[in-house]
């Protein structure tokens, strides 16, 4: 039997038990979310609660769709098996991320409160037809069948948690009390009674975040597996989170008026909403007695509660906090945690029976002094704590099939991971591995704590961490030709131009000084690093030198995006580390490889020569002006130094306007070839040595590709 439904399942291999007790957390976690809706009036469905978010009626039926759409798209069920094909493809996507100004376009034609309650139902049965007809007689792993199924679960145990924040946000006169979910914690409401906060030192550690993809003990989503591992320098803390009080400081010290404070997204979002205090604080005008909004009704300010405040003013109040506490000659800082420093004190402090206000054992937040946790309180529950850390995948991550967009969008160094859960977090969300993110500006049931530290550094990945989850289509379809499959058993190109080079050079050759003009996402550059003592690759494009730079110095994976067909996507990725092993570049080879943005025809030769290795891959065609690229290129050139071509020679008017093509047209009435005019403009100072055609293929969408074959000339400096 399950002990605590509240958490969320282990899957121990009592596989007859296993069953019954996922079968009863269905249940359980199913009804517990209809108890929520009964605290709606049939109004509250449809009024927006928050203007970035659909009414409360979608996120009623959306969770149900969620189990048949997934159970169809993982061939639990067939298309036969539909209940409501019209509810489960208008309520299958919810409104995710948006900025704080964009605007949600009303829709007047949502279904009857009645008709989800009885699709609702449908659901119910239908789900619970599938546990008890599916097998369970092997260990659950992501590919397994009831992987989906506790992947409906957790999905609707999240949206308990982000349903009842809307609810939060609707008039009391739509909502009724019932259910216990109106019970509150109590609270030392005399404000001069409350203990100030204390700093506790927390000393250094080693962290290692991320769940094993195998044999992983419980279900967890895609973005928590893998792993990273950091060193967390020794800092300081606040034993409690920021209560109402101490927040109130800030209020009153103008804190929100004082745009020196702000982030400049802060500052807009704070100026556009004319914020002035947390969101769900209300100000009496003539008592000057404030007020909390809980989940259904309003009350005297708990100020031994925790603060509850979105990211942007968390940060402001650590910005404020700072500029009290640190001077010229002593400078402090003051910020919040990042992920890796709430893990190292969740693994330091928090023990499995420790208490704490999560799990719905509680119907709202309490006092920030009343759950000790080791040397701090609430490392874990009460509410969610803010982080100075943006989501992003570990080594290992890999998107589960069944649900693409649950984390992928989150790649983009603007969600910032909440961590520690609250009092209505269930299942996963209390899972020491879960990662939950969000925009700035959005509210959840979050607070925080703020760190205080000497040292302005911390988790210098978190600041080097460029890495967004690649979007741009020119950028993702190199990615795939220099790193990704082999498509038709045609051999990376990248790499049959450092073998062609290498054939013919001889492998004991070593250049002293090479560039890569025209480097792109990098293949060649680092292919070729193991043959030079030193090696540029330069491109016109900063987001092709970024991938590079990834590649070069960081760990974590650079996801990117493939077309499949029209919309249709597929999500890959490219592991740094296992680029940089397969190609044997160690990190003494790094520091020999750079990369610089830079325009081919526009480099100054006064510091780009002397190279006894140039490498000019599908550049000619794509210059403005190839001519004048290559009557300097003798200049920049020891002698004896190899120059090695290769090109298509696809002329197009979008790169090279026709006057300046220096092949494929006609001359004096006589087709003229580029190697023709290759010849004749390097000749002077160049010898050609070898030509050689080499065949590659870029993949367009899965069903179209460009096969080309590019000519590849070697050229020695006379
Ligand atoms: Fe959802």
């Amino acid at each position: 039997m399950i002990k605590n439904p509240s958490k969320t399942l282990n899957f121990h291999n009592n596989y007859d038990l296993l069953k019954t007790e996922i079968r009863e957390y269905f249940i359980h976690v199913y009804n517990r979310y209809e108890t929520l809706f009964e605290c709606l009036t049939e109004q509250a469905y449809y009024k927006r609660a928050d203007p970035l978010r659909h009414p409360l009626i979608f996120y009623y039926g959306h969770t149900a769709t969620f189990y048949i759409n997934k159970c169809i798209v993982s061939n639990i069920l067939s298309n036969k098996d539909r209940i409501n094909p019209y509810l489960e493809s208008t309520l299958a996507i919810g409104v995710d991320e948006m900025s704080w100004d964009d605007k949600l376009q009303d829709r007047d034609n949502w279904p009857k409160v009645s008709t989800i309650k009885d699709y609702r139902k449908k659901v119910f049965e239908k789900i619970l037809n599938v546990i008890d007809s599916l097998p369970l007689i092997e260990p659950i792993n992501t590919k397994s069948p009831w992987w989906i199924i506790m992947m409906g679960i957790e999905h609707e145990n999240i949206h308990l948690e982000t349903s009842s924040m809307l609810v939060r946000h609707l008039p009391i006169n739509m909502l009724v009390e019932k259910n216990n979910w109106s019970l509150l914690c109590d609270s030392e409401n005399n404000i001069l009674n409350i203990t100030k906060n204390q700093i506790i030192n927390i000393e250094s550690g080693d962290v290692k975040l991320g769940r094993p993809v195998i044999n992983t003990p419980t279900y967890g989503w895609d973005n928590e597996f893998g792993e990273d591992l950091f060193k967390i320098y020794a800092f300081s803390t606040s034993k409690y989170l920021v209560s109402n009080v101490e927040f109130l400081e800030f209020v009153e010290d103008n804190g929100y008026q004082q745009k020196q404070y702000w982030t400049p997204d802060g500052w807009n979002y704070k100026s556009f909403n004319n914020v002035n205090n947390p969101r769900f604080w209300k100000k009496d005008l003539n008592t000057g007695n404030w007020y909390l909004r809980t989940l259904l009704k309003e009350i005297d300010m708990p100020w031994d509660w925790p603060a509850e405040v979105n990211y942007l003013e968390a940060k402001a109040f650590c910005n404020w906090k700072q500029s009290k506490i640190s001077s010229d000659v002593n400078k402090i800082y003051c910020r919040l945690l990042t992920e890796p420093e709430h893990t190292l004190l969740r693994n330091r402090f928090v023990t499995d029976d420790t208490a704490a206000n999560h799990g719905l054992v509680q119907q709202s937040p309490c006092s920030v002094f009343r759950y000790n946790q080791g040397e701090l309180n609430d490392i874990v529950g009460n509410v969610w704590q803010w982080t100075e850390s943006f989501i992003y995948p570990f080594n290992g991550f890999e998107v589960h099939p069944a649900y693409d967009d649950f984390t992928i969008p989150c790649f983009d160094n603007k969600h910032n991971l909440i961590k520690g859960s609250s009092w209505v977090s269930c299942g996963n969300e209390i899972d020491i591995n879960s990662r939950y993110a969000f925009r700035q500006h959005f509210y959840q049931y979050a607070g925080f704590r703020y760190v205080i530290t000497n040292n302005s550094e911390y988790d210098i990945k978190y600041n080097s961490n460029n890495n967004p989850y690649e979007t741009d289509d020119m950028v993702c379809q190199y990615i795939e030709f220099h790193y990704g499959s082999i498509y038709f058993n045609i051999p990376n190109y990248l790499k049959r131009c450092v073998e062609e080079c290498i054939n013919f050079l001889g492998n004991s050759i070593q250049f002293q000084n090479a560039i890569d003009i025209g480097c792109s996402v990098g293949r060649f550059t680092f292919e070729f690093a193991k043959y030079c003592d030193k090696i540029l690759g330069i491109d016109l494009s900063a987001r092709f030198i970024q991938v590079c730079y990834n590649i070069r110095d960081n760990v974590n994976l650079i996801p990117y995006v493939i077309p499949i067909e029209g919309d249709i996507k597929e999500y890959k990725q490219i592991n740094p580390v296992e680029i940089r092993n397969d190609l044997s570049i160690s990190l003494d080879d790094c520091s020999k490889i750079n990369f610089l943005q830079k325009d081919a025809c526009n480099l100054p030769l006064s510091e780009y020569n002397n190279y006894d290795f140039i490498f000019c891959g599908n550049l000619i065609d794509r210059l403005s002006d190839p001519k004048i690229f290559l009557e300097t290129l003798h200049k920049r050139m020891v002698i004896g130094g190899i120059l090695v071509m290769t090109s298509p020679y696809t002329w197009t008017e979008t790169y090279t306007t026709k006057e300046n093509w220096i092949g494929g047209k006609k001359i004096s009435g006589e087709d003229q070839t580029t190697l023709q005019t290759l010849e004749i403009l390097l000749s002077p100072h160049f010898e050609l040595l070898k030509v050689k055609d080499i065949e590659f293929v870029i993949r367009e969408t899965k069903r179209k590709f460009q096969h080309t074959i590019s000519e590849m000339s070697i050229w020695r400096r006379k």
